[in-house]
């Protein structure tokens, strides 16, 4: 069992990706590493992650003196390591010398020889090469006492083509599927006569039958998750204790990061999200980028503290077209990782790199006069605040409402030609962080979370546009919902099965139309910013909800079987046919949306449902805090930590309920709370005056 102590026991970890393999050629540069880090507080550095040619620089031929000397001298000045393995880039001679080992184009041909993110994930010589070059790191360095987890290889994304890769494909579709009977009939293949009759006429490659893709995208997900536990064995061997972690980035299309999470001892997560002071949208970015880390929190199901591995001190991402970050930017970035219950922020990178594309990317210590750089004052007072919030890391928030983010859902609907935006999987991320919005903007903690967990323990669940169902989770919603619970359901949602087959008893299907009282059957892609259909509350609806709103992206007409109308189309000839539902079934109730709505609408219906499911938020209040702000709850027994953070561009008072003391001041804090412009504050409570 990994100890994740080692990781999480001495403080929040700051620091970042350090490659001495880079300047192995200057032994200075090592010392005055050393000492900037010192004097800039960072304490923990992941090493060496594209540094197999260092390590291996001929076929069976290492060379680990560079980093014996730099983890002992790391291990001298009191940093930690975060080890990696170079599975991220395969060395140039390995390439040369086994092309199979070369990622394939969907057109057969191999990837060029440079770059990163180029292997095969099927190889068995690439996965060979892995296994030694990870059980010597493993030997050598799984005891080491600076050394605190694993970091396996880098950002795992991508899918090849190979003959390799598509006979894997193939002997995975016939285990899934046993006959091809089956195969025929879950992919529909009647369709455009693509009916096989032998494993061998199955290329991913072809067009028409999303089935196909949809397990296509199963596969290489199910490859890149054993392809990671193919890594970490050895490393597990070697110290059963040593936690491994592998980073991951954010909603990441291409691996489901649910099932990855289940094999991962902590949760790691790299975050560009370039926000921009002068951004009007800024809140909402940073609604966004809260969802993403409320889900790398809940990645194995249930609330575990994750840590932040990489992110970019100015703002020079270089892969985006960001702004520089205005002073205060990055603190309150790095304390909104914090809220949501990281216990570390590393940066994407401690030195930059002399020469290669990435050499102006922002960095702590920069090519000339590092220790007078913004970044470097920036990064040292960071690291003076964390020393005095350390306390915060055994605290973890805790929610009561649930928001539903499946990958194989955005999949199958990413499969599905005709449905809206179905080409831009951020189409579905976007509309899910809109949802989320209202109560980031109360300070009411979310749980984002697969389709497959217990709900039992949440007030609300909120799933927009699942549209697959999987086996027993109608039931599942079910029993949900006559229990007490409430479900908040959307359009484009409950379509189809686990294999991408349409339902045919209802939409949403399975049995879900009977507890959302509601049959979908036509839907409109809204395009541009201009179209959109008006909608209006009715009077007296049980809800409450008040006023009118507009939809956006998509709208849908339905027939209600059993529900009740609470707002109805104002415009078109959709008028008066209803926009929002709801249906009681035992002790709870479904609320079902017909249409994507704008800001205002969501923020309208949430609030009544917050009301009535009463949802109080970190604050103690189910009120919207001041604009561009969001409050945060971690707890340890009955310690409460709450984290207030301001997006916002002036300087608020944000109303408290209960006795305060801020973390580091210590001084009293009641009633309400000044927040300067963009930054944050943490405060601690021992009072149980917060639901
Ligand atoms: C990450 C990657 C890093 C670096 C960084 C630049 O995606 O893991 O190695 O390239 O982007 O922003």
């Amino acid at each position: 069992m990994a100890n994740t102590q080692r990781l999480f026991g001495n403080g929040i970890l700051h620091g970042g990706d350090f490659n001495p393999d880079q300047w192995r050629h200057d032994p200075r540069i090592l010392e005055e590493d050393i000492r900037l880090m010192q004097k800039c507080g960072c304490n923990t550095f992941s090493t060496a992650i594209f540094a197999w040619s260092a390590l291996e620089p001929e076929e069976d031929r290492y060379d680990f003196e560079w980093l014996d000397t730099a983890t002992e001298r790391l291990h001298a000045a009191d940093r930690r390591v975060i080890l990696a393995t170079p599975s991220g880039a395969r060395p140039l001679w390995m390439a040369e010398r086994y092309p199979e080992v070369r990622r394939a184009y969907r057109d057969g041909r191999r990837w060029v020889m440079g770059e990163r993110h180029n292997h095969c994930w099927t190889s068995p010589v690439y996965r060979e090469k892995v296994r030694q070059i990870n059980t010597l790191l493993a030997r050598r360095y799984a005891h080491h006492p600076a050394v605190v987890a694993w970091h396996v290889s880098n950002e795992y994304n991508g899918e090849c083509y190979c003959d390799l890769c598509l006979t894997a494909f193939r002997v995975w579709l016939k285990q899934r599927y046993a006959t091809l009977d089956e195969l025929n009939r879950v992919w529909w293949s009647a369709f455009w006569n693509q009916t096989y009759s032998d494993w061998n006429q199955i290329d991913p490659r072809a067009y028409g039958l999303d089935g196909m893709l949809l397990d296509w995208y199963r596969f290489t997900s199910g490859q890149v998750v054993d392809f990671f536990q193919w890594e970490a064995e050895p490393l597990r061997q070697a110290n059963p204790e040593l936690p491994i972690t592998t980073n991951l980035m954010g909603f990441h299309f291409g691996v489901d990061y649910h099932a990855l999470a289940e094999f991962v001892d902590v949760v790691s997560n790299d975050s560009y999200p370039g926000y921009d002071a002068d951004n009007p949208e800024l809140a909402r970015a940073a609604a966004t980028q809260s969802m993403q880390f409320d889900m790398m929190r809940c990645l194995k199901g249930r609330p575990m503290p994750w840590f932040l591995m990489e992110s970019c001190i100015d703002g020079r991402s270089l892969w985006l077209n960001s702004h520089l970050k205005a002073p205060g930017l990055h603190e309150l970035e790095m304390l909104q990782a914090i809220a949501h219950g990281s216990n570390g922020t590393l940066y994407f990178q401690w030195r930059q790199n002399r020469g290669g594309v990435e050499k102006y990317h922002g960095a702590v210590v920069h090519h000339a006069h590092p220790e007078e750089t913004r970044s470097f004052h920036e990064v040292t007072a960071l690291s003076a605040r964390y020393a005095k919030i350390a306390e915060v890391t055994g605290s973890l928030n805790q929610s009561k409402v649930a928001l539903v983010l499946d990958w194989e859902s955005r999949w199958a609907y990413h499969a599905a030609l005709g449905m809206p935006n179905y080409k831009h999987d951020w189409a579905l991320t976007n509309e899910a962080a809109a949802h989320y919005l209202p109560f980031w903007s109360r300070g009411i903690g979310v749980d984002v979370l697969s389709s497959d967990v217990d709900f039992s323990a949440y007030s609300l669940v909120i799933a927009p546009k699942l549209f697959m169902l999987k086996p027993g989770l109608s039931a599942r919603l079910h029993r949900y919902v006559e229990a007490g619970g409430t479900l908040v359901f959307t359009h484009l949602g409950g379509l189809v099965n686990e294999t991408g087959l349409c339902f045919t008893d209802g939409a949403p299907g399975d049995g879900l139309e009977e507890l959302c009282g509601v049959f979908v059957d036509e839907t409109d892609e809204l395009k541009g910013a201009n179209e959109s259909v008006g909608v209006r509350a009715l009077a007296r609806n049980p809800l409450g909800i008040e006023g009118e709103w507009r939809t956006t992206r998509a709208y849908s007409l339905g027939l209600l079987k059993g529900a009740t109308p609470l707002a109805e189309y104002t415009e078109t000839w959709a008028k008066g046919r209803p926009a929002l539902a709801e249906r009681r079934t035992g002790k709870g109730v479904t609320y079902f949306f017909l249409a994507d709505f704008d800001s205002a609408g969501y923020e309208r219906i949430y609030a009544s449902i917050a009301r009535s499911s009463r949802l109080v938020g970190a604050c103690g209040t189910s009120d919207p805090l001041p604009p561009g702000v969001t409050a945060q709850l971690r707890q340890r027994g009955t310690t409460k930590y709450l984290v207030l953070l301001n997006f916002g561009t002036t300087p608020v008072d944000v109303p408290l309920l209960g006795e305060w003391q801020d973390v580091e001041s210590q001084s009293h804090v009641a009633k309400a709370a000044p927040l300067a412009a963009l930054s944050a504050r943490v405060l601690m409570s021992q009072t149980s005056f917060v639901a």
